[in-house]
């Protein structure tokens, strides 16, 4: 007799009528199989948007590393017309492994282009020899006014421009400033086609034209300067 109390719902398939229920189920197979799918596919889409997620948001969520300058010589040292190479310490704390060449010259106004964006004073262009194909050591040839790349043909104009091979943007740049009479080397930063400062630095072969700009974020390990 009804007591006008709801009944509970039965646990089997079969007893609430469900398509395709056999006896003694409580879930039926197209369930089952549509839960797993759609689970598969919920774990196959985060293995790839949280990476690229936490990757895109690290620049603002971690701490950045301290800016660390290192005087390389008088300003005088430094001609405009040719590069000098310079050893510098770029991770601290690593020995020999952290040391790294840097070719240096002083800022010429006439044919250097202006600060991009402007605003940052650059007196000297401190230029990086990690390679932006593959980041091999690259050299500069004063007879040719060129970097060159031992390892795929790249080579590079006096600016650091690409000028043939597989190189995909310019070659990196560092801070530099005079302080107490000497010029100061900072920071690592990258640079597109058009010499637009990018400060915080990419990987070898990730092109900061266009599109690939918003496709790779800058690393979190580099200190923050602007
Ligand atoms: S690493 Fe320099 S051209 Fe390939």
């Amino acid at each position: 007799m009804a007591d006008g109390r709801k009944q509970p719902k039965s646990k089997y398939t079969l007893d609430r009528g469900m398509p395709g229920a056999f006896e003694g189920e409580t879930i039926t197979r197209r369930r089952f199989m549509s839960g797993t799918v759609h689970g598969a596919g919920a774990i196959a889409v985060s293995a790839f948007t949280l990476p690229a997620l936490g990757f895109a948001a690290g620049s603002a969520l971690f701490d950045r590393p301290p800016v660390d300058w290192e005087a390389i010589g008088a300003p005088d040292d430094f001609p405009n017309d040719t590069y000098l190479p310079r050893v510098i310490t770029e991770v601290a704390g690593v020995g020999q492994v952290g040391r790294t060449t840097v070719y240096v010259r002083a800022r010429n106004p006439e044919s250097d282009a202006p600060p991009n964006p402007p605003g940052y004073d650059e007196p000297f262009i401190a230029i990086s020899t990690r390679c932006m194909h593959l980041g091999c050591p690259v050299r500069y040839i004063d007879a040719a006014k060129r970097f060159v790349c031992p390892c795929h043909g790249g080579v590079y104009n006096f600016e650091g421009g690409v000028d043939g091979g597989p190189p995909v943007r310019p070659l990196d740049r560092f801070y530099t400033r005079v302080r107490n009479g000497q010029v100061e080397i900072g920071p690592r930063y990258s640079v597109n086609s058009e010499f637009r400062r990018f400060p915080s630095y990419r990987d070898p072969a990730q092109d900061l034209d266009g599109i690939g700009q918003y496709l790779y974020p800058g690393r979190f390990s580099t200190p923050k300067m602007d």
